[in-house]
């Protein structure tokens, strides 16, 4: 099978089309469980949760063939494309916990238990995943504006725009990039080591 050098249109569509999802499930949130005792927002929120879920559990299955910086056009560091997976693996994780606490939360409050030990958990749970999203999510645009910065192609094969250029990085990105290298390449001969 041909590699691809780019990401594919419903690779995109799902990346871009997936913000606008979030974004919205982030500015509707609820303030507190009392809201809802609106039974027709209680239904909103199980249905949207439930999209949201199917949406991300496809959004895995279909991505998972593909493999981590498939855009890029020189060799990123092995330690690089770890953290990246894990990063892209957490988010999912995240993504997936988010509605699924939230249809516990609908649950418990369907069968009388508004408030306890339970309910304590799953709104936790909630709200903890909600504020890993957003961290996940700033780690992985800084490792993208960084990736760009440094001309991998990474960027390119999946944001449509600000292209990369082939010009050389700045100096000061340079000396950035040869101490993250010897870091890296310090980790791997690390890990080798212990293996052996
Ligand atoms: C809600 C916000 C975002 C989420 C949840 C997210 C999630 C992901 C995930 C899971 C991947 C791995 C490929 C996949 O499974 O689709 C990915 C790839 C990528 N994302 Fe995002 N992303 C977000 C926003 C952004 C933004 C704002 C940018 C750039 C400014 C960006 C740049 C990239 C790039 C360049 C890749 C390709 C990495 C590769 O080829 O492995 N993402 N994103
Ligand atoms: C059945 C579905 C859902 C129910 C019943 C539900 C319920 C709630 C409740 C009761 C709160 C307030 C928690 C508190 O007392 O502080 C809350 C907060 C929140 N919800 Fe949901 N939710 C659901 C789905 C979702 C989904 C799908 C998203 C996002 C995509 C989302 C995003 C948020 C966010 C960002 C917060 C604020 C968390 C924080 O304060 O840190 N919820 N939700």
């Amino acid at each position: 099978m041909k590699i691809p050098s780019s990401h594919t249109l419903i690779a995109k569509i799902f990346h871009w089309g997936f913000i606008i999802l979030y974004t919205y499930g982030m500015v509707k949130q609820l303030d507190d469980l009392s809201q809802l005792e609106d039974a027709g927002l209680l239904y909103f929120e199980v249905v949207f949760s439930i999209i949201f879920l199917l949406i991300v559990i496809f959004r895995y299955l279909y991505m998972r063939k593909y493999k981590t910086f498939l855009g890029a056009s020189k060799t990123v560091p092995m330690a690089h494309q770890y953290l990246a997976k894990v990063v892209h693996i957490s988010m999912y994780l995240c993504l997936i916990l988010l509605p699924l606490s939230g249809l516990c939360i609908a649950g418990l409050y369907t069968l009388g238990i508004t408030r306890g030990l339970m309910q304590d958990f799953a709104v936790g749970l909630h709200e903890f995943s909600a504020s890993l999203s957003y961290l996940l999510i700033i780690i992985h645009v800084v490792g993208a504006v960084y990736s760009r910065m440094k001309g991998e192609g990474i960027w390119t094969s999946m944001v449509p725009v600000w292209k990369e250029d082939k010009s050389s990085p700045h100096p000061k990105v340079k000396k950035l990039i040869t101490w993250e290298n010897e870091l890296f390449k310090k980790l791997e001969n690390y890990i080798s080591s212990r293996k052996n």
